[in-house]
């Protein structure tokens, strides 16, 4: 389950060198480039009974490009969301380093916004107030009216225009999301980071959301780190899912490239070359390999460089690719 932290422990207060109070709001650019994110060794221990440790998980590896949309998927407890509060910079590690941007995580930052799986918004406080908010933590000398545009244009581009004067109670869960999303996205942060965003909403919303957001995302080349437990919605939305071994002692097993075109429909997803080959080995990992393989890595596994798997196309694409049904839909 994500964390829920109150609205202050988000990283609108940095801990580096963020808040540069520049008026300015910059725009965003979207070139892709190797190594934007690097995660380099990384270990997190806790302290267990008897003065021995427990190691959720240790040198762990894991480049991420720019305005690349990467998923992680394994089951409970394998250290999913230490692993992003780490990169949030809410956790330091017990040993190794994250680099982003060129600058070793060291505390929450700006650049960083968290998205969380509860929506932590400042229950006194209008949709626009919670989002102005946000907006003159990052551009503290803004005017107020720069404030105020910025803050509207983020809530029209979640749906939300028309509500900005509802507060938090008045809001569907749906809606409070939303609120979440648009306090994220408004201050343009270099990476933005969600926990399982929309595990808590019914599949008509999760759908809906799950759409802006792709569609926000890939205009604006936003880089973004996502938790999931949801197979589908990682073919859907990231560009790269990485698969993690059960814990303790997790690993990363897999980093799986999606086939899929960057420009996806969903209604239309199932009809792709590659997708049920992606689809089926995302289940198998769940379901069988994420316990093997902790269980006993294949001969010549690195956890430095973890295996790229590229999907083939299955006789199921190969069927969709000719137009027929798939044999798995016939059944
Ligand atoms: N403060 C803590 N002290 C001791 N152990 C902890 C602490 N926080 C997390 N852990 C352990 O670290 C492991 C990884 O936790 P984490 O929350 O990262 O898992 P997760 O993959 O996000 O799980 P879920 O899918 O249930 O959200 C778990 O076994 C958990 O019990
Ligand atoms: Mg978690």
């Amino acid at each position: 389950m994500a964390t829920l932290l109150p609205f202050r422990a988000l990283p609108f207060r940095s801990g580096s060198s963020d808040t540069t109070g520049d008026a300015r709001m910059p725009s965003q650019t979207t070139p892709q480039s190797e190594k934007f994110i690097s995660i380099e060794g990384i270990a997190r221990r806790y302290p267990a009974p008897g003065g021995t440790s427990t190691t959720v998980f240790e040198n762990l590896w894991l480049p991420m490009r720019r305005g690349e949309f990467v998923c992680m998927i394994g089951h409970s407890g394998c250290g999913k969301t230490t692993v992003l509060n780490i990169l949030a910079g809410l956790e330091a590690p017990s040993e190794g380093v994250v680099i982003a941007d060129g600058q070793a995580i060291e505390g929450t930052s700006l650049d960083r916004a968290v998205i969380f799986q509860g929506h932590a918004l400042l229950p006194w406080r209008t949709v626009l107030g919670n989002v102005a908010y946000a907006v003159s933590s990052r551009w503290r000398k803004a005017p107020r009216a720069e404030v105020e545009a910025r803050a509207r244009k983020a809530i029209r581009t979640v749906g939300l225009a028309g509500s900005e004067h509802k507060r938090p109670s008045e809001l569907s869960g749906g809606m409070k999301q939303r609120v979440g999303i648009a306090r994220a996205l408004a201050i343009e942060p270099k990476i933005l980071l969600m926990d399982e965003p929309f595990s808590a909403l019914d599949a008509l919303t999760r759908g809906t959301l799950q759409d802006e957001v792709r569609r926000i995302c890939v205009e604006t080349g936003q880089t973004v780190f996502m938790i999931t437990h949801d197979v589908d919605e990682s073919i859907y939305l990231a560009d790269r899912i990485v698969l993690m071994t059960n814990g303790p002692q997790a690993k990363v097993a897999e980093i799986v490239e999606n086939p899929l075109p960057k420009v996806r429909d969903r209604t239309q997803l199932h009809h792709a070359p590659g997708y049920y080959a992606l689809r089926n080995h995302l289940m198998d990992f769940l379901v069988t390999r994420s316990k093997t393989l902790r269980d006993a890595m294949p001969a010549g596994y690195d956890q430095r460089h973890p295996p790229v798997i590229r999907p083939s196309l299955s006789e199921a694409d190969t069927a969709a690719l000719l137009g027929a049904e798939a044999p798995a839909l016939r059944a």
